[in-house]
């Protein structure tokens, strides 16, 4: 954990004064509930214990200056509405202040530092924890007072206007709202929600990361919105009422298979089925059924690699190699999709052993070192001070 303390001190020595405030903003997995969220369907994320620590302070004048502390990377503009930079992390900031001001919020000059423990590109959404905490940190300063799902909001407005990704609310939603100890069951079509104690008593939660990374605009993920567009729009010509994805049932999806390419009718079906899954897992979370949890997982990775096409090479060989761990109950590609992580279902004992063999594997397979963490369930976006 990044001490503020340490955070206070690197502000100081960067602006020459302290802080005003300052921020934690974590990042997320996702427990199942893939690419369904711009489908106005079901998730199951939680906020994780590794975060990115933000410093404020207004500096009277109407330049924003900005330091990324890991990256040695500063970049300063003014609040005139014209904003550009070849950084894409200033880029998320960026759109976050573009958002703001839309809403007419007035914002003024203002010295921010930041630092992160939030592995990037591992698919646990280093972004969001940047929008959400640097749109908190400046709400503080505005002191305009918005509630979360104002800033989720603003983080994926950035995003979608900004930086042009198509993305849903998943991860801001997660970063904002997370619990210590909890997941999240979302209804993205309402935004409700209900916590949900995650208890897997010898097993934990260990992400395997492939270390491969596909930015979200070079990959296909702005695809498939769009592909998932083009479904309701042909299957709505007969059935009205499937205003979304969400609303479509497999029935519907039968019926109007010969109306769909193969691609199309694919995407369609996984979404529905990873609907389904999610509420199965809540199920077996509550009744602690492992092996039911794990086989969720599994099938939610077929489906993510054969029919909606978003996992890669990498990802498969990592979640194959856990075929042959019995103390493995199940694995799954977390997050976009391209690269990034796997989410891990590992009894305790032997944990170590099985997760080196692993690593020792898919390095021999892809050549490519592999990272991991255990991941505790944390507390969403705080105000430290
Ligand atoms: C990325 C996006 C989210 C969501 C996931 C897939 O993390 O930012 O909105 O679509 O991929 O579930």
């Amino acid at each position: 954990m990044i001490q503020t303390e340490k955070l206070q001190s690197l502000f100081i020595s960067e602006y020459g004064e302290a802080p005003q405030v300052t921020v934690r903003a974590p990042g997320r997995i996702n427990l199942i509930g893939e690419h369904t969220d711009y489908n106005m369907g079901f998730v199951f994320p939680a906020a994780i214990d590794k975060s990115m620590y933000f410093a404020f302070r207004e500096n009277g004048t109407m330049t924003c200056n900005l330091t990324a502390h890991d990256k040695d990377a500063k970049v300063s503009f003014d609040l005139d509405g014209t904003y550009d930079t070849d950084k894409l992390w200033a880029k998320y900031c960026m759109g976050v202040i573009k958002e703001f001001q839309k809403k007419n919020i007035k914002i003024s000059g203002f010295d921010c530092l930041f630092q992160s423990e939030i592995p990037i590109g591992a698919g646990v959404s280093s972004s969001a924890a940047l929008e959400c905490g640097f749109a908190k940190g400046i709400d503080h300063m505005a002191n305009s007072q918005l509630a979360n799902w104002d800033l989720a909001i603003i983080g994926n407005q950035a995003e979608n206007n900004f930086l042009g990704i198509q993305s849903g609310i998943l991860d801001q939603f997660s970063s904002l709202f997370g619990k210590a100890n909890k997941a999240m069951l979302m209804d993205c079509e309402n935004k409700t929600f209900d916590y949900y104690e995650v208890d897997l008593d010898t097993y934990e939660i260990v992400l395997i990361n492939t270390n491969v990374k596909h930015s979200h605009l070079s990959s296909g993920y702005n695809d498939r919105p769009s592909e998932c567009a083009e479904v309701v729009s042909i299957v709505s010509e007969s059935y009205p009422e499937v205003s979304s994805l969400r609303h479509l049932t497999r029935e519907q999806l039968e019926d109007s298979e010969s109306n769909l390419s193969k691609v199309l009718y694919n995407r369609a079906s996984f979404i529905l089925g990873e609907n389904e899954r999610v509420h199965a897992f809540k199920a077996a979370l509550l009744t602690k059924d492992i092996e039911e949890m794990g086989r969720l997982l599994y099938s939610s990775h077929q489906g993510l690699q054969n029919l909606y096409e978003v996992s890669c090479s990498e990802l498969n060989v990592l979640v194959d190699l856990t075929d042959v761990e019995e103390s493995i109950a199940g694995a799954r590609m977390m997050g976009g999709g391209f690269g990034g992580c796997t989410l891990n279902l590992i009894h305790r004992e032997g944990m170590e052993e099985v997760i080196e063999r692993i690593q020792l594997k898919y390095k021999q397979i892809t050549g490519i070192d592999s990272t991991y963490y255990h991941v505790k369930i944390a507390n969403g976006v705080e105000v430290l001070k």
